[in-house]
């Protein structure tokens, strides 16, 4: 007995002794005092946000490749490659910068030239059905070919990467992926490409025989398969707010103060209660996945981003679509395209739920970089409480610096594939 009271006091603060010893002889005076005694149904929210609830690994039907370590390795170096670029500097990396949680602490991000939005950390993103701010595409590999051909990031053209392919990268894409196509010797226009914004390269994409088309896409395909299979390794780690539910749902509320302080614990209690905060920010990777306008005031006034309003059409008309001719998947396993949600009215101006995992970490937040401290974010929520989706109780100035505080123990190292050649 005596060493069991000396572990108890190793483990735990005087302070939490002491509240636990109230909490036993009088349970309904001491629940107010103590911020670490949970009833049953918190426990089931908070082992509902706890890492060890993630799911394994969903399959991705669209792209067989996708679990493939080689696959993987590919797409590792190509997310690190300048080469892929208009200027031989940028590459995935420059925005999704490791040292950074996978985004670039800018309010919008700097490729050949300056994007209209905020990079997104990309931490466990293979657990989301949609892609970017707006979820335009619906894979992690169509989501890859976006940034290369757009003019603002990469600023290549697809004919320009099959032969970076197969100049600097044909053993590797060859073992994953079969023999590049011939025409890897002969001389394609470049800067062909399907472009809306560019006619020359238009024209050049046009001339180009069906065959030849359907060549450079394949490749431009399998090199998005390679890349989105290295991204979904990129996962968190237990935070101390992990450390802290499995202390709570092993039954070790002693050790459980540990992980998190008093104040953490009166921030996570806001946050799974009268903060509301749950309802968007729910899961061990806190995001719904959804969209939602919570009125954060547009980067430009004049042309007010209209969010996944305007991506519903994109993704439904993109030939990278689960159901096009790229996927690997049957049209009945492509669950999310055919029950999409398409009112326009609901989704204008409403952005995808980031994950709050490391977010202290990240500044600046929200889709254009429009609040430079997680404070801001939480004054803002504090103003918009009338919003029918928010809807929330006052929050004092206490109550912020709880939150803020909970959001601290949210942080972790990441885990992604380890390079294991060069
Ligand atoms: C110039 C900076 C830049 C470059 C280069 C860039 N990204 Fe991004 N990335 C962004 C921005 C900005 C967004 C959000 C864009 C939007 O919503 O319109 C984003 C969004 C994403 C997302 C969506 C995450 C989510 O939660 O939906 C993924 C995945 C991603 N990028 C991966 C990549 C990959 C892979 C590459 C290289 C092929 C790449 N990015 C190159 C800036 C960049
Ligand atoms: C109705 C759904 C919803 C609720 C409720 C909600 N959020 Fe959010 N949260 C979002 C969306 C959507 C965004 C991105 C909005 C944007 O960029 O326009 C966001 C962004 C954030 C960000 C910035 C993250 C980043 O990477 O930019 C933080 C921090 C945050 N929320 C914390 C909270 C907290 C704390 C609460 C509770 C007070 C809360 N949220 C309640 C949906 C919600």
């Amino acid at each position: 007995m005596k060493k069991r009271i000396w572990r108890f006091i190793g483990a735990a603060t005087a302070a939490g002794l002491l509240l636990s010893f109230m909490n036993m002889m009088n349970p309904d005076s001491a629940r107010s005092m103590d911020q670490h005694t949970w009833t049953d149904r918190e426990k089931l929210v908070l082992r509902s946000l706890w890492l060890g609830s993630l799911d394994p690994l969903p399959v991705d039907p669209s792209n067989k490749y996708s679990d493939n370590p080689r696959a993987a390795a590919l797409g590792k170096k190509l997310f690190f490659e300048d080469k892929f670029s208009g200027n031989q500097k940028v590459s995935c990396a420059t925005c999704h910068r490791e040292d950074y949680f996978f985004t670039d602490n800018l309010p919008q991000s700097h490729g050949m030239d300056i994007t209209p939005r905020r990079s997104m950390p990309l931490i466990g993103v293979a657990y989301n059905s949609w892609f970017f701010w707006d979820g335009r595409t619906d894979s992690l590999w169509s989501q890859a070919l976006g940034p290369i051909e757009n003019k603002l990031e990469h600023g290549i053209s697809r004919t320009m990467s099959a032969y970076i392919i197969g100049k600097y990268y044909r053993r590797e894409y060859e073992e994953v992926f079969g023999a590049l196509p011939d025409f890897m010797e002969d001389t394609f226009p470049q800067h062909a490409r399907p472009a809306l914004d560019d006619p020359e390269a238009l024209k050049a994409w046009i001339l180009m025989t069906p065959e030849q088309r359907a060549e450079v896409n394949r490749v431009y395909v399998n090199m998005g398969k390679a890349i989105g299979a290295f991204v979904r390794t990129i996962l968190p780690e237990p935070s101390p707010f992990d450390i802290y539910v499995e202390q709570i749902v092993s039954g070790k509320p002693l050790k459980s103060r540990m992980a998190l302080t008093d104040n953490e614990a009166r921030g996570l209690r806001l946050f799974i209660g009268k903060a509301k905060c749950t309802n968007c920010h729910n899961g061990p990777l806190f995001t719904n996945g959804d969209f939602h306008n919570l009125g954060v005031p547009p980067k430009d006034e004049k042309k007010p981003d209209k969010g996944r309003a305007a991506a519903i059409t994109q993704v439904l008309s993109s030939e990278f679509n689960c159901f096009g001719k790229y996927s690997d998947a049957r049209s009945e396993q492509c669950l999310q395209l055919r029950f999409i949600e398409t009112s326009e009215e609901k989704y204008t101006g409403a952005f995808k739920t980031p994950t709050l995992r490391n977010v202290t970490e990240r500044p600046p937040y929200m889709h254009a970089g429009q609040f430079a401290t997680v404070r801001e974010v939480l004054e803002f929520y504090r103003s918009k409480a009338q919003n029918p989706e928010l809807g929330h109780d006052k929050l004092t100035d206490e109550e912020l610096d709880q939150l803020e505080a909970f959001l601290h123990a949210l942080s972790s190292p990441l885990k992604s594939l380890q390079t294991d050649e060069k």
